[in-house]
């Protein structure tokens, strides 16, 4: 009951049921409501740091910049979806909101598309030597098969291609990245899919943000290579997976294209099947099915698949988390 009546309480009053009609239909940064509403930024701040006391929005902290998004579960993410489903969009005030918020929507992708074309070229040149996308793309999904998942974490997620890949398999999917740039591309791909429970967020992925036994998929495609320690990395994975869950690991086979080093900063040349089993087996993994995908005779990289599985046994080296963490990463540390 005090639960339900400090939501109300935080509710009642009409800027915040404008931001939480905004919300509703995906995340926004402080900056970006503010200039929807029209109103100061200690003034947005103030509502909505009321509003995350309330437990209806949640704080999303994105390096210099903070995002918000409705809580979606308790007593009060009940209410904020209760009220999102009562604010009527024929709405003077809300009309107004909306077209401002395709505005920011259209700036955001705008900076989006700046950042992904100045870096196009590079990653063009990767992707001419070896086998499309496609056909990467065909096989990772053979080899994930359509198990239904309830938590999907993407490692690494860049532009959010895999998260695209797991709609219609993941129930809710969250991409890491510790690239700003890349997430705000990865998040308009998400919502020009219309995907609201699949979310990114800024963090490392050697520290991720989530307690363990929260996912029951993690996928890291085309990360390991750019990492100085990926052991660490797949440690970290599995410490965040739930007995039965699978990591999904696609990456190069040992290559020996120094100019990738060099030119696109790659740490490691490609990674043997030994190596990669005898980092999964150190976490506590079993490798149950790896895949390898051969360049055509113009091309040169292999890319491998590796699937593999924590047998059932939660982890060690357990690491202690906020409550909201514990059920899927809304909070950042
Ligand atoms: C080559 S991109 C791959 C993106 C995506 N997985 C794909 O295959 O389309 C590698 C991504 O990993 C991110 N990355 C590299 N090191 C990272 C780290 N330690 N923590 C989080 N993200 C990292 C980079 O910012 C980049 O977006």
């Amino acid at each position: 009951m005090d639960n339900l009546l400090g939501a109300l309480r935080a509710s009642g009053e009409p800027t915040r049921l404008r931001i939480l009609a905004l919300l509703a239909q995906g995340e926004l940064s402080v900056k970006e409501l503010t200039r929807i509403l029209g109103q100061s930024q200690p003034r947005v701040s103030r509502h909505l740091k009321l509003m995350c006391d309330a437990g209806l929005v949640m704080r999303l902290p994105e390096g210099t910049s903070v995002f918000y998004r409705l809580v979606d579960e308790g007593v009060s993410g009940g209410l904020a979806c209760a009220i999102t489903k009562l604010l009527t969009r024929s709405d003077a005030t809300l009309q107004l909101d909306n077209s401002r918020l395709a505005e920011a929507r259209q700036e955001r992708n705008r900076l989006a598309a700046e950042y992904f074309s100045k870096n196009a070229a590079g990653w063009d040149r990767i992707r001419s030597l070896h086998v499309s996308e496609k056909a990467v793309e065909t096989a990772i999904r053979q080899i994930l098969g359509t198990s239904p998942v309830a938590h999907a974490l993407d490692l690494g997620t860049g532009t959010g291609r895999t998260l695209l890949l797991l709609q219609g398999i993941a129930e809710k999917a969250t991409g890491i990245d510790f690239n700003r740039e890349m997430l705000a591309i990865a998040r308009a791909n998400l919502e020009a899919a219309g995907l609201n429970d699949f979310r990114v967020r800024l963090a490392d992925v050697q520290n991720l943000p989530f307690a363990d036994c929260s996912a029951d998929l993690v996928t890291v495609h085309q990360l390991l290579h750019y990492l100085d320690n990926p052991a660490a990395a797949i440690r970290e994975a599995a410490r965040v997976l739930q007995p039965n869950g699978r990591l999904l690991i696609v990456d190069f086979a040992p290559h020996e294209i120094e100019q990738l080093r060099d030119v696109h900063a790659h740490r490691r040349l490609g990674f043997s099947e030994k190596e990669v089993t005898a980092w999964l087996q150190a976490a506590g993994l079993s490798l149950i099915e790896a895949l390898h995908l051969p360049p055509s005779p113009d091309q040169e990289l292999t890319v491998s698949i590796w699937l593999a599985l924590n047998p059932g046994r939660a982890h060690t080296g357990r690491r202690k988390v906020g409550p909201a963490e514990n059920s899927g990463g809304e909070q950042l540390t």
